[in-house]
């Protein structure tokens, strides 16, 4: 079964590379309970029998380079899962050992140390310590079984430092590094100041979380690039570190430290005019500052698809709740509209552009999954106050038909696909020149042809209409509420069709060639 998905992946790049895509990043494939989808890993150089094994894997970056697709995968350094032998290890050789100190243990507070070493909570809902049968204590930032690596330990960095040589020889071309902004933590591991007002996160603008962007840890990361430099061709590490503002973000991007980070500024402005320009500006600003480039990214796994997210009023998409059946549904038509829009946009950038799995079909949020088949621990810890985050890892509909519109043929999957998803079947798309996939492909073709990736950035005055350019290509979006008139130039491209009388539709972006005197 699980050779089936691997080489599913493997067997469908050409798909990918059709798309216009440069590189791919997988999220974590390793042996793991699957607890946190992978982001638990028991065992950080092998692969998951649900996925195959390292011969297929070994295939599958084999096949990509061969179609010139990149391959990422994804690093997961600040904990592992509670079934890795070092946290075994670390439980069986009890308090004070030298195996303990791979994590953060500690005895509890409290007369019998019955209450947690600290205030801290688990971004999954719930306190970020649980309890041993020998009475210590051991941090976990998010799931019970996901464990807090001590960074401090020089072993620990040592035994990092090794996978990243694993994959490395084995041509791996970087690494998606998670959660490094949390990899080190404040001396003595002290309270959160301001939990209540913060719950597991923190605000902008005010002092750093005792387990949040502690400075100690850039000095580990100008390790790794030294690594990856020392191997041949471009290899690359993009870190997801959540870091507020951008101008501190850019402090990871200098040139001896991540290569680039997510630009989560601009996932969360949502699709309102003064936050966007106010979101752009401010990546410029801080990542030309160090000169690395600028990232975009709307989608992820961890985030309500963006059809759906701008469908409705679902907050900061980083929150990561998700929309359950209780909450108010989303305008999916609306919401595909203005994705769509948005994605246009953002692909005339310069910089780095980031898609996540099956936004190029247009797949809407699946915001009606029962219960019995959720998955992620948000949804277990907040007692299913928090969806969490099913709703947008739901399995692709490849074509149309069968037990699961492509994706094997058993119709097992880790979770179902809605009703809505067979007509937005890959194969259904492909024949249709007006499809959302097409859509995906021309304009990631567009963007290689006029290189806008590598581009430049100017805001444009054009009347209502938000527009920029990019070397020869004006990019326009239209956030009022009739159709407008387009500034002269070729149209490239355009999200929605032009109205009757030639205007851009209200919430449309569109590509012009202009000629630049
Ligand atoms: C960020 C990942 O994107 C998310 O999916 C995961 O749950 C957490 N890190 C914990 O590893």
């Amino acid at each position: 079964m699980a050779w089936v998905i691997w080489k599913g992946i493997t067997n469908n790049l050409h798909k990918l590379s059709e798309l216009g895509i440069d590189a791919v990043w997988l999220s974590p494939f390793y042996r793991s309970p699957q607890k946190d989808a992978g982001y638990d890993v028991a065992d950080y150089r092998s692969v998951d029998p649900l996925f195959g094994d390292l011969a297929d894997f070994d295939q599958l970056v084999s096949k990509a380079h061969q179609l010139g697709i990149r391959v990422m995968i994804d690093l997961v350094p600040n904990h592992t899962s509670d079934q890795h032998e070092w946290f075994q290890r670390a439980l069986a050789a009890g308090p004070g050992s030298k195996e303990r100190s791979y994590y953060h243990f500690k005895p509890g507070r409290g007369e019998n140390g019955e209450l947690p070493p600290n205030n801290w909570q688990s971004m999954f809902g719930g306190p970020a310590w649980t309890r041993t049968e020998d009475g210590e204590w051991y941090v976990h930032l998010f799931d019970s079984s996901q464990p807090d690596l001590n960074w401090e330990n020089p072993l620990v960095q040592a035994e990092f430092e090794e996978i990243l040589r694993f994959w490395l020889d084995r041509g791996v071309d970087g690494f998606r590094v998670d959660q490094p902004h949390a990899m080190a933590k404040a001396d003595g591991l002290p309270d959160h100041p301001y939990v209540e007002e913060a719950g597991a996160g923190f605000i902008e603008g005010r002092e750093n979380p005792p387990m949040w962007f502690q400075d100690s840890v850039h000095e580990i990361f100008r390790k790794w690039r030294k690594i990856l430099e020392s191997y041949p061709g471009e290899r690359a590490m993009c870190g997801e570190a959540y870091v507020l503002p951008l101008s501190f973000m850019a402090l990871w991007v200098r040139p001896d430290e991540f290569h680039q980070t997510f630009n989560f500024r601009f996932l969360d402005a949502g699709w309102e005019k003064e936050k966007l320009v106010a979101a752009i500006n401010e990546s410029f600003e801080a990542f030309d500052s160090v000169g690395a480039p600028s990232t975009w990214v709307l989608n992820n796994h961890d985030v309500i698809r963006h059809a759906s997210r701008f469908g409705g009023d679902y907050g900061r998409a980083t929150a990561s709740d998700g929309i359950g059946p209780a909450n108010p549904q989303p305008d999916n038509e609306l919401g595909l509209i203005k994705a769509k829009a948005a994605t246009l946009f953002m692909l005339g950038l310069p910089g780095a552009s980031y898609l996540y799995q099956g936004e190029e079909l247009g797949l809407p949020e699946h915001t009606t999954i029962e219960p019995e088949y959720r998955q992620d621990p948000t949804f277990f810890r907040t007692k299913g106050q928090r969806v969490g985050r099913d709703g947008c890892r739901v399995p692709l509909p490849w074509s149309l038909g069968g037990k699961s519109n492509g994706f094997n043929d058993t119709g097992k999957m880790w979770l179902p696909q809605p009703v809505s998803y067979a007509a937005l079947s890959r194969d259904q798309q492909e024949k249709d020149q007006a499809s959302t996939l097409n859509f995906y492909k021309t304009a990631l073709a567009l963007r290689k042809r006029f290189a806008l990736g590598e581009g430049s950035f100017d805001w444009v005055e054009t009347g209502e209409l938000l527009s920029y350019q990019n070397g020869d290509v004006l990019v326009v979006h239209n956030f009022s509420q009739e159709a407008k008139e387009l500034p002269a130039g070729q149209m490239l491209i355009a999200s929605s069709p032009l109205t009757a009388q030639g205007l851009l539709a209200t919430n449309a972006s569109a590509w012009l060639v202009t000629n630049r005197t």
